[in-house]
């Protein structure tokens, strides 16, 4: 794999770093990405609700995000367009699970509303703001769920199921609005990973669930958008 995948940066410029955006980066996956992504020679903005409360992450710009709230949002990009102006690549990670107690037929609508807010509309609204700044050769990747498939259907955290099903859909919508200007856009499942959502009990750690959204980021073609993705290999919608 060559530094940076070989993303350029999209601005003209010869010799700067590719920018990378990572939401929910304060923990988990997100953060091991973000970290992982330094290393491959981008410039990383860890996007972070809750700023104060992250441990510092060495060579990661902190950039206030929460992907729930249009107007954090909003103020995001325009704080990274005024200092960057551009963007290689988004890695929508950002999640919530709060339902692996509840049964859909005790689904209350605010919390299916909460988890859809920040798992399926947040990356919309977080794409809607940051393409603008992408060019051609750029990157989102959606950090979708197997619980998202709808070829295998579960009784299992209802709201976070339905939430990422509806993240699939805004991936393969946005590839297509972003297809002509050649930003591809794709979902990575990263397998059941050791972190605070996934529990100490997952089967994965932390290098193997950041390698599969990294693959996406790095190594997949180009000209690969609006699929679903584990460990690189195509999986079922
Ligand atoms: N772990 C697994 O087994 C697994 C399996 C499949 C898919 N995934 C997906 O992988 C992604 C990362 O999961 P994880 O296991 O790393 O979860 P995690 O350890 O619970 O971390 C979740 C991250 O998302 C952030 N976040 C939540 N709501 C946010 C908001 N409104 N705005 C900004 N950041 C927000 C959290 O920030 P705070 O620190 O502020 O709470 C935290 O940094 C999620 O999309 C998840 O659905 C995980």
């Amino acid at each position: 794999m060559t530094r940076h995948g070989g993303i350029a940066r999209g601005s003209g410029e010869v010799g700067s770093r590719p920018l990378a955006l990572v939401t929910g980066a304060s923990r988990g996956l997100g953060r091991e990405v973000a970290r992982r992504l330094v290393a491959e020679g981008f410039t990383v903005l860890a996007g972070v609700r809750a700023p104060a409360a992250m441990n510092p992450l060495p060579d990661v710009e902190v950039l206030p995000l929460d992907v729930s709230d249009p107007a954090s949002i909003a103020s995001a990009a325009a704080s990274v367009k005024a200092r960057h102006g551009h963007l290689e690549v988004l890695v929508n990670n950002a999640g919530i699970l709060l339902d692996e107690a509840t049964g859909l037929m005790d689904l209350g609508a605010g919390l299916l509303r909460r988890t859809l807010e920040t798992n399926a509309i947040g990356p919309l609204l977080v794409a809607q703001a940051f393409a603008p700044l992408m060019g051609k050769g750029g990157r989102i990747v959606n950090v979708s769920s197997a619980g998202g498939q709808l070829s295998a259907p579960s009784t299992w955290s209802p709201a976070y199921c339905v939430s990422k099903t509806a993240l699939n859909a805004v991936t393969v919508q946005l590839a297509e609005a972003l297809k002509a200007r050649g930003i591809a856009v794709n979902a990575v499942c990263p397998g059941w990973v050791r972190t605070d959502m996934g529990g100490p009990g997952a089967p994965r750690s932390l290098r193997q669930g950041a390698d599969s959204i990294l693959w996406a980021v790095l190594q997949a073609d180009p000209g690969l958008t609006g699929g679903f993705w584990q460990d690189g290999k195509r999986i079922d919608w």
